[in-house]
């Protein structure tokens, strides 16, 4: 699809209804995202979310879907100790149907990374705001917005490609930054918060849906207005990534 420069639409999926209704209205990858800590849990973090939550929404959302990638979050102290303690619980959210695990982190992850996918597990990438270290980060907040962080993070995606990440998801970093690693990386990236020039976009099932409660962040946007139902709502986001109609200028850092 890039390489067609057609963008993707991502979104994240916790259960196999959502699953073949996601699927069936173009969404290309379901990302079982540790945000199931928030939206289905209820926490305000991630933090608290376990290997055995991450196998079972995957085997949830790989027994409703055909042909969508299926990408699953190593969660929160399942994967930062070591490559060996990495490629353990990877392994276990691989055999629960997962094509590919995300894990969190700049070039501190290299290593890991370069383990698993040596070793036969395709592994995404995540940096900007990474909501594993919110207590580091000092909370939910724009990420690479001076110089110095800035290069950090674009040196940090250089990092990852290297070491032989698939795809790299950036959060919450001003779009003219997610412009620039994404032309300097050969392989995909994708947005949220991040800006229209990503290679394909992402957000939160709930957030799209209208039903997260709470202060919703600028990134999302709400895709129930307009829509008669959730297939349609959820096609139409598929559409406007598409388009690139969807992330909008009110959208972006
Ligand atoms: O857990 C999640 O939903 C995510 C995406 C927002 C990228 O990591
Ligand atoms: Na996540």
């Amino acid at each position: 699809m890039v390489e067609n420069r057609e963008k993707f639409a991502v979104l994240t999926c916790y259960d196999a209804t959502f699953a073949a209704v996601l699927e069936n209205a173009g969404v290309d990858v379901l990302l079982v995202g540790d945000s199931l800590g928030n939206v289905l849990h209820g926490s305000d973090t991630t933090l608290a979310v376990t290997p055995e939550d991450m196998i079972y929404h995957t085997r949830c959302v790989a027994h409703g879907s055909n042909k969508a990638l299926i990408i699953t979050d190593m969660p929160f102290g399942s994967y930062q100790i070591s490559p060996a303690q990495a490629f353990e619980h990877a392994a276990r959210i691989i055999a629960a149907g997962a094509q590919m695990v995300k894990i969190e982190g700049g070039r501190i992850m290299a290593d890991t990374i370069q383990f698993l996918s040596q070793r036969g597990i395709p592994v995404c990438a995540h940096i900007g705001l990474t909501p594993q270290s919110v207590h580091q980060l000092g909370g939910y907040k724009l990420q690479g917005n001076t110089e110095k962080s800035a290069k950090q993070l674009l040196d940090d995606a250089k990092a990852l490609e290297k070491s032989g990440a698939s795809l790299l998801v950036m959060e919450m970093v001003p779009a003219k930054l997610a412009k620039k690693i994404t032309q300097a990386l050969s392989i995909p990236t994708i947005g949220i918060g991040a800006g229209p020039d990503c290679s394909g976009q992402v957000l939160v099932l709930h957030d799209m849906l209208g039903l997260s409660q709470g202060k919703k962040p600028r990134f999302v946007k709400d895709f129930m207005p307009g829509a008669k139902n959730v297939p349609e709502a959820v096609a139409n986001y598929v559409q406007a990534v598409k388009t690139g109609q969807f992330p909008a200028k009110e959208h972006e850092f």
